[in-house]
């Protein structure tokens, strides 16, 4: 089984344990909709990659922490287009869930995500329980308040925007719970792991900021153009596209220096360079909004 395939079914087993029992019919439906198919699943391919990298001594508990990291960063999604946050219609290319469903599923399915997740990591205690406390604490702190994506999102509800802190919680710390959570779920310590996540992610912002001022929305599967709406600070606005691709490649050669000594070193560098072509945009300059 290939890397993305072992993702996806360690996404599906999740999901089918959040709907086994007679459920609600609807909000079943959703939970599968908002996770399948796929996005990139950058943040468990980064996982499993580190996992691998150090051994993957027991694969049962790093599929458990790849599943949960996907199913948080998919109900933030879920969240992130509601009315009440970005008000997006699509999302991956098809109707975003609220649109599909209705407002009050949408609010469900992303809480039943969040809470489906840390049951999958509980449910990896039976095998690993040291592991599986670790990988709780670890992505809980970079989900919630003060460090992760909430504390991320509520930067826009504030006058003034600490700009390194709202990417860094809103983008940035479910990369550092990627690398964190691959070496937790091989046995090894998270800590020297947190400063290759923080550089991708900080790269993936930038690579993000890029697509969105360069691509539409069809090619995007998602609304482009949503910074300049929203006058969000973002790396074109400061760097132009020239200055932030520069940015971009720049952090992913302190990203792949950063990189913590471990069987499997080479192949990770290797793996963050392939993302990292993958997410960079093919720049058509007459396409260049900003
Ligand atoms: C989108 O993340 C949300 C951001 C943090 C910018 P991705 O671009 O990884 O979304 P999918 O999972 O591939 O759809
Ligand atoms: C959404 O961030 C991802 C979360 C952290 C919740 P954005 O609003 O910037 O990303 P897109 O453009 O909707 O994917
Ligand atoms: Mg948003
Ligand atoms: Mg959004």
């Amino acid at each position: 089984m290939g890397l993305s395939e072992r993702i996806d079914a360690a996404v599906e087993n999740a999901i089918a344990t959040g709907q086994n029992g007679p459920a609600p019919q609807q909000l079943s439906a959703a939970l599968r909709y908002a996770c399948t198919p796929g996005g990139a699943r950058i943040r468990p391919t980064i996982l499993m990659s580190v996992a691998l990298a150090c051994g993957d001594d027991q694969p049962q508990v790093s599929d458990a922490a790849a599943a949960a990291l996907e199913l948080i960063h998919c109900a933030s999604l879920v969240h992130d287009d509601l009315p009440c946050f970005d008000d997006a219609d699509i999302r991956r290319g098809k109707p975003s869930v609220h649109r599909a469903f209705s407002e009050p599923l949408a609010v469900l399915t992303g809480d039943s995500l969040i809470i489906l997740a840390f049951d999958i990591l509980a449910r990896a205690g039976a095998v690993a329980p040291d592991r599986a406390l670790q990988l709780v604490m670890t992505l809980s702190r970079q989900s919630g308040m003060p460090h992760g994506i909430c504390a991320g999102q509520g930067w826009e509800s504030e006058s003034s925007i600490d700009l390194s802190a709202y990417h860094r919680s809103k983008t940035g710390a479910l990369f550092i719970a990627a690398t964190q959570m691959g070496a937790i779920a091989a046995g090894q310590e998270a800590e020297p792991w947190y400063e290759l996540g923080a550089r991708i992610g900080e790269a993936f912002q930038v690579a993000d900021d890029l697509r969105d001022a360069c691509y539409d929305t069809e090619t995007l599967g998602k609304p482009a153009g949503q910074d300049d709406l929203h006058g969000r600070p973002n790396a074109v606005a400061e760097l132009g596209v020239a200055g932030a691709i520069g940015r971009l490649n720049d952090i992913l050669s302190g990203a792949i220096a950063s990189i913590p000594s471990c069987p499997g070193e080479a192949v990770l560098a290797q793996m963050v360079r392939k993302q990292a072509e993958r997410l960079t945009p093919v720049i058509d300059p007459a396409r260049v909004r900003a």
